[in-house]
């Protein structure tokens, strides 16, 4: 039984070897590997290669003012990417690495502006996720932005790859759907109070527990579509193609009825279905989610994706709480929510006669 056990394992894991082995290949051809990471799948490159790096922009339809973060497997690599601060990016690395975080650091002389959109600065960061750790420390250094044409939800699963990137990908590997599910906290360390540019799972507290001092947020957490300093930080980001509207709670119902009777159906994602909710059961498709942030962020990419249906006229989500451990998803559903509100169709027959 045990032996039997161990032979399956093995047989995995010469497969797992065997696709890493080819992943490796492909990479060295100049060729783009998907891979995941504990946050989103990413879209890797080799991040010394000039023409790498075009296939890399060209595929992910991405400006190349945009920069991309770079992966790395060993702390050591900071001093070779990075001129510094490199005392306060080591206490962040150490506590963070691998992890859900990206530093945003200057430049070490001689890494390509490619990588960085003609920027001083460079993204870095060491993923958890022991498929990413593998790749990269077989391969060295990925570029590799999320795994997403621009503009669309990042996936959170090898199969949501394939089906945005289908064949302009060498491989997608296959590491199980991401845990975290949103990208990673990034950082800047190019002023002198750290700030955070786009916000994930880390908790800000932890952030300045490390730093010595409180971070600076510089994006707005409620009611803003923050500082333009990051790509990712462009308002319309991260969208599926339905309009998606942020309501309260005590906003839900009212809008439900209305939207019925004026014959539009849409999609629901909220904390409770209730009695009076699920009355609207044939125009509203709802997902119930978990009122806690790590999970709710763990599958909110997914959860969109599938409410992201032909026909339905809005994805209505539920306003989650607004303390510090929501303000990542807060971030991206004020990102894929941005600038939209439910418009009911002219019914002049509904209208009071005068
Ligand atoms: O979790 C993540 O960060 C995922 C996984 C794959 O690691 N990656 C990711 O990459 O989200 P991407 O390219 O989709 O978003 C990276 C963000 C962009 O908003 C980019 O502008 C910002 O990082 N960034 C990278 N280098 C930068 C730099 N030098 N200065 C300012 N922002 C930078
Ligand atoms: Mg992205």
């Amino acid at each position: 039984m045990l032996k039997g056990a161990g032979m399956a394992g093995y047989g995995q894991d010469t497969e797992q070897e065997r696709q890493l082995a080819q992943a490796v290949d492909f990479l060295r051809q100049g060729l783009l590997v998907a891979f995941p990471t504990e946050t989103v799948y990413g879209l890797g490159a080799d991040a010394t290669s000039e023409e790498s790096l075009s296939r890399l922009y060209a595929v992910k339809g991405r400006p190349t003012s945009h920069p991309v973060i770079v992966h790395l497997s060993r702390m050591e690599e900071l001093e070779q990417w990075s001129s510094g601060p490199l005392a306060l990016a080591f206490r962040l690395a150490e506590k963070f690495w691998p992890g859900p975080m990206t530093l945003i650091l200057p430049r070490a002389k001689g890494v390509s502006l490619s990588l960085t959109g003609g920027q001083d600065s460079v993204g870095l960061r060491i993923p958890s996720h022991p498929l990413a750790l593998s790749l990269l420390s077989r391969f060295g250094p990925l570029a590799a932005p999320s795994a997403n044409r621009f503009g669309k939800l990042s996936p959170t699963t090898a199969q949501a790859v394939r089906q945005g990137l289908g064949s302009e990908v060498a491989a997608v590997l296959d590491g199980g759907p991401c845990q975290v599910g949103i990208e990673s906290t990034i950082i800047s360390l190019l002023q002198e109070v750290p700030r955070v540019l786009r916000p994930g799972m880390l908790l800000p507290e932890d952030l300045a527990a490390v730093c010595g001092i409180d971070v600076e947020l510089s994006y707005l957490p409620e009611n803003s579509v923050g500082l333009v300093k990051a790509p990712g930080t462009l308002p319309s980001h991260y969208s599926p193609d339905t309009a998606v509207v942020l309501l309260a709670e005590e906003e839900l119902e009212s809008t439900l009825e209305q939207l019925t009777l004026a014959g539009l159906s849409v999609s629901l994602l909220v904390f409770q279905k209730n009695e009076a909710l699920a009355r609207y059961g044939c125009v509203a498709e709802s997902l119930v989610v978990e009122p806690s942030a790590e999970p709710y962020a763990r599958l909110l990419y997914a959860r969109l994706k599938s409410l992201d249906q032909p026909g339905r006229s809005y994805i209505i989500v539920e306003k989650p709480p607004l303390d510090p451990a929501w303000h990542g998803v807060n971030d991206r559903l004020r990102r894929a929510s941005h600038g939209n509100y439910i418009q009911l169709p002219h019914r002049p027959e509904l209208e009071p006669q005068s």
